[in-house]
């Protein structure tokens, strides 16, 4: 994860490298750190903790054109300051960050650094000692980059500044993402567009095993293997207030109540000028061509892709499965004679769903990615992608992502029961507008919602949330969003499996929170519910209209039977950012966390 920027030009680099990095704090917030090199040399500022802990410590006075920065997710040693990047090499000159993880860092220090001194514990300052010991083997500083990128196994997106070249960054990336952005008379590098948006919107991609020798008026992209590169800049299309919080507390309440206005933007974005859905018919016939769908994600968009599940079964009648990412790379079950994989990624940046897509297409496997990125590297390595529209997630909890994946796999679904000549019995684009108008209700409930969270969590240390059929998938959905952000130990369970052990865990006061939504099994959900209220459970049920009894706690408008989980997740999202909130956490930065889950 960890998040690097990099700027050289002519004006102050110092206030640049820490806005960009407040906008990169999603992907680490462990530390952080700044290396300024001006004519007095290199300047470095590190702190544990937040970027505003960095700025404390920061010597405004110091003004410098050229810097890097770092926020730090740690993987090899603790979040101290002694581990913060940037780190510099033995006599000082080199100076560098990095995102990602070297897999042979030890055995790199063993063999070319015996009687360097190390100063922390972390696999980044091996490469930049390495680029030092190379200069001192009698290699120019880029000749020296080059050959320590090339001995490098693991994933980098690295930035590096030499006091003794002071016009150049040197910059290399091999699976963790980097953009170089262009501007008039500097150049700047990130891991995100969002970063440097407040000075450019023209960004390069880089490839995996380039680098890029970037000065303040040009720069020149190289393979690992030195083949010189050309590639064209793209505008990044994002506006830069989609990226502030504006007048809401946190990220993710404002991304919450953006949810009814994702519905209605992919309503626009995927129907036609008829009002008929809009999709790729290349992306339709690779879905009706597969005899089975292999849905690989992680976390919330795994949650995502269960529900894509029953969809894309019950509407295209194509049998689906769906696997945990890092799970399927290394218990890979049978593949069927001719699959499609459908990859599900808010940041299509995933660590372990990329490691699923670059072994299946090596097994020369169709790939489809469903993000809310263009351009991540999960959209540019596979077949096909479909965009959810949503707008950037900043927050660490991911929601409204979530029910963008849930519309664009309905969509999906329908598209490929019409391509195979099916007649879906769903008008899907209405559907999804009156669930967009269910959503509204929803967000407009906060006050109720928060009281709900204020009487059933503000002491607990645990909680379940049940449901059947698909609102069993919704229970794990608000587990894993309760237990991320509010810290209580939080479980979703199916309400049939209850009784076979996991019952045993409920004591006087202990919150349950069942959801019903589906007519079937209406009557099972509420009898597991009174299960579990005469051991002493403190129940709460968030029913369906239509569905609902007296003394229900929540009660959703109606939609569409295939499309609860947009509404009925929107109430249990609210309570766990209120439980949060009420507890004092960081809603939008939990602890341990990072929003990008760029390792293994
Ligand atoms: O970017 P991705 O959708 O691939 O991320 C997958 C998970 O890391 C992510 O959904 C995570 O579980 C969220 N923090 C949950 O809110």
């Amino acid at each position: 994860m960890c998040g690097i920027v990099g700027y050289i030009g002519q004006q102050d680099a110092k206030k640049i490298l820490i806005n960009g990095l407040k906008k990169l704090e999603y992907r680490g917030y462990d530390s952080a750190g700044i290396g300024l090199l001006n004519q007095s040399g290199v300047h470095v500022f590190r702190e544990k903790g937040r970027i505003a802990d960095l700025e404390a410590i920061v010597d405004w006075k110091i003004t410098a054109s050229v810097g890097i920065g770092h926020t730090r997710w740690a993987t090899h040693g603790e979040p101290n300051r002694e581990n913060a990047h940037p780190h510099q090499s033995a006599s000082g000159r080199l100076t560098l960050v990095h995102n990602g993880v070297i897999d042979n860092y030890e055995k790199l220090k063993e063999q070319y650094l015996v009687g360097v001194q190390l100063k922390s514990d972390t696999d980044t300052e091996v490469i930049v000692q390495l680029v030092e010991v190379f200069i001192g083997e009698g290699l120019e500083v880029a000749e020296a980059f080059r050959k320590t990128l090339s001995l490098l196994h693991g994933s980098y997106a690295i930035a590096m500044i030499d006091a003794e070249t002071p016009d150049t960054l040197f910059v290399g990336k091999n699976k963790s993402p980097l953009l170089v952005g262009l501007g008039e008379g500097f150049n700047v590098v990130a891991s995100d567009a969002m970063a440097m948006l407040q000075v450019t919107d023209q960004f390069v991609e880089l490839m995996d095993e380039e680098i890029v020798l970037v000065k303040k008026d040009a720069i020149t992209i190289e393979t690992l293997d030195g083949k010189m590169v050309k590639r064209d800049p793209f505008t990044a299309e994002l506006d830069a207030s989609d990226i502030e919080k504006g007048t809401y507390p946190h990220y993710m309440l404002k991304e919450i109540d953006e949810q009814p206005a994702v519905m209605r933007k992919l309503v626009t974005a995927y129907r036609d000028d008829n009002g008929d859905i809009k999709l790729d018919q290349n992306i339709c016939e690779a879905v009706k061509a597969a005899d089975r769908l292999y849905i690989i994600a992680a976390g919330t968009s795994y949650h995502a892709g269960l529900v894509g599940k029953q969809l894309l079964e019950r509407i295209a009648g194509i049998p689906t499965e769906v696997h945990i990412a890092s799970e399927f790379a290394y218990n890979m079950p049978l593949i069927s004679k001719n699959p499609l994989f459908i990859f599900i990624s808010q940041s299509g940046e995933t660590a372990d769903s990329r490691g699923v897509l670059v072994h299946v297409k090596k097994l020369g496997f169709k790939t489809l990615t469903i993000t809310n990125v263009p351009g991540s590297t999960l959209s540019r390595e596979a077949d096909y992608t479909l965009l959810l529209h949503a707008g950037p997630e900043i927050a660490v909890a991911s929601t409204k992502a979530y029910t963008a994946q849930i519309a664009v796999l309905a969509i999906l679904s329908v598209a490929t029961a019409e391509a195979k000549g099916l007649q879906p019995k769903i008008d899907l684009m209405k559907e999804l507008s009156i669930a967009a108008n269910a959503m509204q209700t929803l967000v407009d409930q906060k006050e109720m919602i928060e009281d709900i969270a204020r009487k059933y969590l503000s002491t607990s240390r645990n909680a379940f949330f049940i449901g059947r059929a698909v609102d069993y998938y919704v229970a794990l959905e608000a587990a894993l969003k309760l237990k991320e952000i509010s810290y209580i130990q939080a479980e979703g369970f199916a309400g049939g499996e209850l009784k076979h052990g996991t019952i045993a865990l409920i004591e006087k006061g202990t919150p349950v929170i069942a959801i019903a939504t589906q007519f079937h099994v209406n009557g099972n959900i509420r009898s597991n519910l009174k299960e579990v209220t005469a051991r002493g459970a403190h129940a709460c049920i968030v029913s369906m209209e239509g569905l609902n009894e007296a003394g229900d706690q929540i009660v959703l408008p109606e939609v569409h039977d295939a499309l609860t989980p947009l509404v009925s997740v929107v109430p249990l999202q609210l309570l766990a950012y209120y439980a949060a909130l009420h507890r004092g956490n960081d809603v939008d930065k939990p602890r341990n966390l990072a929003k990008s889950v760029t390792v293994e």
